[in-house]
């Protein structure tokens, strides 16, 4: 059975439509990701799931109940934003057993939940300090301590990590998911961050402009993307997307670059389409197309090269072999079953 429920789920402001027709299965224990660009109506679903926000049309359900018009209170979830959102004048252990004393919680228990919260987080040695004596990364964990210590039905967690440095950003990821791993609470989680959609969940809910793309697993998104909006959001670095027009077994660019087609792949000679191939789905090769290397980012173990083939620019990524030098003259293959085909009007996937 799924844990949360939304049917239609629709959100405008006066005659401003943000979020449309959101049709959505979250099952019980499922890390759900909701991914998509600054403004696309992210908060605005997440908000209303928790009862922050009324919704304007459709119907949300948790547990099995019709949820519309619960108090947020009542709904069992527990949210964590972005800022933090601790009181300040309260140390750690404050902080982390409010909610539980204004529910009238007897004083043993509230204090065997957080010790076991602050357990579970590293935060045993913190409980007496004030959140400005923490890092942005304790902080971060005192805000999960105050969620886990309700035991709530489900965790709804608002880009948790923006503030936090980039390497800090990764070890959080990783206690996130271990958290899930342990707990097993359903999990709606928003980011604009594709890295994090892709390495935290189990289904990938892509937004853009208050509409679903796409959703699937991970994998399934990188794999099959059903549109260029989501096979340009997902995987890193972005794929590349040509213009052209069928010509035989190639697609012809306007500079009349020639790029290989799948086998059989059953197009008209002149129907125009977008071309897309991810830059790890290009190699080097013997005989095949020509490039120039225009510059070289090495990464550790591989290398992104921006590459020009005639007037296009591509990107490849190179595994293990000799860094490359800029000006460079290459010859690429591209992987043709890996190459992505979309309708050059609708941007619709082509199988
Ligand atoms: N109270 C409000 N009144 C009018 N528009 C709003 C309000 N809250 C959010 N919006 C608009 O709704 C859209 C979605 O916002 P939001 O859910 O915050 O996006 P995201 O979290 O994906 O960045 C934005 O265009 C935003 O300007
Ligand atoms: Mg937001």
């Amino acid at each position: 059975m799924s844990e949360i429920e939304l049917r239609n789920v629709g959100k405008s402001y006066g005659s401003l439509s943000v979020l449309d027709d959101i049709s959505l299965d979250m099952g019980s224990g499922e890390f759900v990701v909701l991914v998509g660009p600054s403004g696309c109506g992210k908060s605005t679903l997440l908000r209303m799931i928790a009862g922050l926000e009324d919704i304007s049309a459709g119907e949300i359900t948790i547990g099995g109940r019709i949820v519309n018009d619960m108090p947020a209170k009542e709904r069992d979830l527990a949210m964590v934003f972005q800022s933090y959102a601790l009181y300040p004048h309260m140390k750690v252990a404050d902080n982390m057993s409010f909610a539980l004393k204004l529910a009238g919680v007897p004083k043993d228990e509230i204090k065997r939940r957080v010790d076991e919260a602050a357990d579970i987080l590293g935060l045993g040695h913190l409980l007496e300090r004030l959140p400005r004596e923490l890092s942005g990364g304790q902080r971060q964990r005192v805000a999960m301590g105050r969620a886990i210590v309700r035991d709530p039905r489900a965790f709804l967690f608002d880009e948790p990590l923006s503030n936090l440095d980039a390497k800090l950003r990764v070890k959080m990821r990783g206690e996130i998911k271990k958290l899930h791993q342990r707990l097993g609470k359903t999990t709606i989680y928003v980011t604009h961050d594709q890295t994090e959609a892709m390495t935290m969940a189990d289904k990938i809910v892509v937004l853009n402009g208050g509409k679903i793309e796409q959703m699937g697993p991970p994998l399934e998104l990188y794999k099959n993307p059903q549109n260029l909006f989501v096979a340009s959001f997902i995987g890193s670095p972005e794929i590349n997307l040509l213009r052209g027009e069928v010509d035989s077994q190639a697609l012809k660019l306007a500079d009349g670059a020639r790029l290989p087609l799948p086998p059989g792949h059953g197009l008209a000679d002149g129907r125009k389409l977008v071309y897309g191939i991810r830059p790890q789905h290009i190699h080097l090769a013997d005989s095949g197309i020509a490039a120039d290397v225009m510059l070289v980012e090495p990464t550790g173990d591989a290398q992104d090269v921006m590459l020009r083939i005639e007037t296009t620019d591509i990107t490849m990524v190179l595994g293990e072999s000799a860094l490359l030098q800029s000006g460079a003259k290459l010859t690429i293959g591209f992987d043709t079953a890996n190459v992505l085909l979309f309708d050059d009007k609708t941007g619709g996937r082509i199988q």
